[in-house]
C-alpha cells in the first residue's frame, strides 16, 4: 500500500465513525445540533491527525480498529477548534474546508453550540465502554486523560489564548514557537502518543520518538499553514488568505521571512523523520513527514 492509499484508508475509516458517532434519528427534536456538526465534521479535511493516531498504533503492533474511537474524537476536537477559531469573535472567517464556515450557516449561537457538542461528543466517545471493548481500562483512561490535557488550557487552548493575544504585537521567537507548539503541535503530538499508548507501548523510548515527531511535525505544520496564507491558493486551500496579515498576527513568515521559514521547515521535518527510526516499519511516517513539507493545501 503506498501513502496516498493507506492516508485514503484512514480517512474513509475516520469518515464513518465520525457518521455513526454523530448521527441521530429524523424526528430528534434538537436535530439542528446535528446537522450543524456534520456539516463541519463531514466536509473532507486531510484527517491528518486521525491517520497519525492510527498509523502509530499500527507501528506499535497494535489493532488500529480498537483504535478508530480515538481517531474519531480526536479529529472531533480539531474539528470543534476550526468552527471556533473562524468565529467572528476569533479570526472572523467565511470559508473553511471548501464551503461557507459553520457559523455563516447556522448562526453564532449555533456554532458555539456545535463546537461544544463536538467536544463533548470526542469524550462521550472514547468514554463509552461499548466502543472501547478489548482495551484495557487503564489504557482507555490514559489515552482520554492525554486527549483532555493536549485540547486544555495548557494545550490546544492555551495556544490560542497566545495567539490572541499576540495580535498587533511583535512578539519574541521563543514566544511564538510555544504559541504554534500549544495551539496546533499539541493536537498532533497526542495523536502520535496516544496511537502508540493504545497499542499498549508506552515504554520511554517509544514515548520519546512519538513525542518528538509530533512536536517537529506540528510546529513544521503550522509554519507552513503561515506560509500558505501568504502564498496558497484559497481554491486549493478551501480557506481564504491574506488574513493573517489582515488581523496582524504573530507568524513566524512575518517574524523570519518566508526564505528562513522554508528551511526551518525542513529542519524540522528531518528531526521527525529522524525520531520514527527506531520503528521497524516506519516508511509512511517518514514519507508523511516529507511530503507535508511541500504541502499545498
Ligand atoms: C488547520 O488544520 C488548522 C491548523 C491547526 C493549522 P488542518 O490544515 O489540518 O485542517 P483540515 O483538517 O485539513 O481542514
Ligand atoms: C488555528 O490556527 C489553530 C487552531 C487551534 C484551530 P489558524 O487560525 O492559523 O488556523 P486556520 O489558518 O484558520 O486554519
Ligand atoms: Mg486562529
Ligand atoms: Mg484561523
Ligand atoms: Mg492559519
Amino acid at each position: 500500500m503506498n501513502i496516498e492509499e493507506r492516508l485514503n484508508e484512514y480517512a474513509a475509516m475516520t469518515e464513518s465513525a465520525l457518521d455513526r458517532a454523530l448521527s441521530c434519528d429524523e424526528s430528534c427534536a434538537y436535530k439542528t445540533i446535528y446537522d450543524a456538526v456534520k456539516y463541519s465534521a463531514l466536509a473532507g479535511g486531510k484527517r491528518l491527525r486521525p491517520a497519525l493516531l492510527l498509523e502509530f498504533c499500527r507501528v506499535c503492533g497494535g489493532d488500529i480498529e480498537k483504535a478508530l474511537p480515538f481517531a474519531a474524537a480526536l479529529e472531533m476536537i480539531h474539528t470543534y477548534s476550526l468552527i471556533h477559531d473562524d468565529l467572528p469573535c476569533m479570526d472572523n472567517d467565511d470559508l473553511r474546508r471548501g464551503k461557507p464556515t459553520n457559523h455563516k450557516v447556522f448562526g453564532e449561537g449555533m456554532a458555539v453550540l456545535a463546537g461544544d457538542a463536538l467536544l463533548n461528543r470526542a469524550f462521550e466517545t472514547v468514554l463509552d465502554p461499548r466502543s472501547t471493548q478489548g482495551l484495557a481500562a487503564d489504557v482507555v483512561l490514559r489515552a482520554a486523560n492525554q486527549l483532555a490535557r493536549a485540547a486544555g488550557m495548557d494545550g490546544m487552548i492555551g495556544g490560542q489564548v497566545v495567539d490572541l493575544e499576540s495580535e498587533g504585537k511583535t512578539i519574541s521567537i521563543d514566544r511564538l514557537m510555544l504559541l504554534q507548539q500549544l495551539k496546533t503541535g499539541c493536537l498532533i503530538r497526542v495523536a502520535a502518543v496516544v496511537g502508540c499508548l493504545l497499542a499498549g507501548k508506552n515504554d520511554g523510548r517509544t514515548m520519546q520518538a512519538a513525542e518528538v515527531y509530533g512536536d517537529r511535525l506540528g510546529l513544521a505544520f503550522q509554519i507552513q499553514d503561515d506560509l500558505l496564507d501568504i502564498e496558497g491558493d484559497s481554491a486549493v486551500l478551501g480557506k481564504s488568505i491574506g488574513k493573517d496579515a489582515q488581523s496582524e498576527k504573530s507568524t513566524f513568515p512575518a517574524l523570519l521571512g518566508k526564505e528562513r521559514c522554508r528551511a526551518v521547515v525542513a529542519q524540522l521535518t528531518d528531526e521527525a523523520v529522524g525520531a520514527v527510526a527506531i520503528f521497524q516499519d516506519h516508511e509512511f511516517l517518514a514519507q508523511l513527514a516529507r511530503s507535508l513539507a511541500s504541502r499545498n493545501h
